[in-house]
């Protein structure tokens, strides 16, 4: 029976990979390590509290005597990192947390595994740290030219676990996903925002032109992809994780209003983020010569994620009534009436 540490499994992805998990392995102990930032919400997985092979510890990743005791009394096989500070606005207002969680919370983890051992470290990076490509797709050998404070502190946690594993023999794996969107995704990304905001009649604030490109993964997909590269990926190497899914920003948004039959007249276009990246794009070919690939078309993905939020209206109620609301108006000037 396999012991893992996920960390940061109160946020979106990570809530959704315990769950993965739990639903695809009947014998594994899971023990979530999440400080439970503004981000963290324990309700993310309130359907699998009461499972006997879930523990959760409130803690935080930075913390070298939380995460050795962690490593003393569970002795976790599987290490994913998922905790991190992940909103790129909120990097450039303040990147003091991001350095942080992000860059020391990766040395501390590294360094209880390096003490204790284990089987398998993954760092949970990003396709950011490559930064924008004009044309073309990045590989996993493409230099990384982070732009944001978070992109630039992710790139750090993800050399530094390349480099436990060429110094130390720690057995690490780094995989870099695309933009992720599903059930359980805070509403400051761009997808749950303008979905609770269309359902609210309130402004969809599209930063610069709209035209800025991301390539969209389904979550389902990300946590299969995990899951694969946990038994199939070679240590050492770094996978992309991609959906295949390139948009503007702005035929997002008319999908979004047209799903839910709001009108074009709600996208208000703001001043644009700093430093914006214009595209990401990914190439998944080592991934898809070990076997692996996205199943889930965009259309689909979307609509189903819009349904999961009309659904689920006092999840997403609850959390743009508390610390978020204040975040809003000051970041768009915009006022939530
Ligand atoms: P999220 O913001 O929804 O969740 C982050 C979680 O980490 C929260 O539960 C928070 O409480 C926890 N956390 C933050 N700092 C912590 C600390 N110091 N110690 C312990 N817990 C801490 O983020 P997400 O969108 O689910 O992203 C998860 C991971 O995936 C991040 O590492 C992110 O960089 C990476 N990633 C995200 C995307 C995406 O599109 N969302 C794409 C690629 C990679
Ligand atoms: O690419 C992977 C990354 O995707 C992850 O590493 C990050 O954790 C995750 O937050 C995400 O970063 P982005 O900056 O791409 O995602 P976000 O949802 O913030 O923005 C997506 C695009 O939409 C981007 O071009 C900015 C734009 N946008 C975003 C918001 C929140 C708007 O136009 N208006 C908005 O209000």
């Amino acid at each position: 029976m396999k012991t893992y540490l996920i960390t940061g499994g109160c946020g979106f992805i990570g809530s959704n990979f315990v769950r993965y998990i739990l639903s695809n392995e009947k014998e594994c102990r899971i023990v979530n390590l999440d400080k439970l930032t503004y981000a963290g919400n324990p309700k993310n997985l309130s359907d699998v509290d009461n499972d006997d092979r879930y523990i959760f510890v409130h803690g935080d990743i930075c913390d070298e005597k939380v995460v050795d005791e962690i490593f003393s009394d569970y002795h976790p096989d599987i290490v994913f990192n998922f905790a991190a500070e992940s909103h790129v606005d909120r990097s450039i207002g303040k990147p003091d947390d991001f350095i942080r969680a992000d860059m020391f919370g990766v040395f501390t983890l590294l360094e209880a595994m390096k003490l204790h051992g284990g089987e398998l470290f993954v760092q949970i990076s990003t396709d950011e740290v490559y930064g924008s490509i004009e044309k073309g797709e990045f590989s996993e050998t493409d230099p990384l030219m982070p732009s944001n404070p978070y992109s630039a502190s992710k790139a750090g946690g993800d050399r530094l676990a390349y480099s436990y594993y060429v110094t130390y023999k720690l057995p690490v794996i780094v995989t870099r996903a695309s933009n992720n969107y599903g059930p359980f995704q805070y509403p400051e990304k761009l997808i749950p925002l303008f979905i609770t905001n269309a359902l609210e009649d309130q402004p969809l604030p599209l930063y610069g032109d709209g035209k800025n490109v991301r390539d969209w993964l389904y979550v389902e997909d990300h946590c299969s992809a995990l899951h694969f590269i946990m038994t199939n990926g070679v240590l050492g190497e770094t996978y992309n994780i991609g959906g295949g899914n390139e948009m503007q920003n702005i035929e997002i948004t008319r999908l979004i209003l047209d799903h839910l039959s709001k009108p074009e007249g709600l996208i208000r276009f703001v001043e644009d983020r700093k430093g914006h990246d214009q595209r990401y794009a990914l190439s998944i070919n080592k991934l898809r010569q070990l076997g692996w690939e996205p199943k889930h078309d965009f259309t689909d993905g979307l609509r189903t994620t819009i349904d999961w939020y009309v659904s689920n209206n006092n999840w997403w109620r609850k959390i743009k009534s508390g610390e978020f609301r204040e975040y809003y108006e000051q970041t768009y000037n915009l006022k939530v009436v």
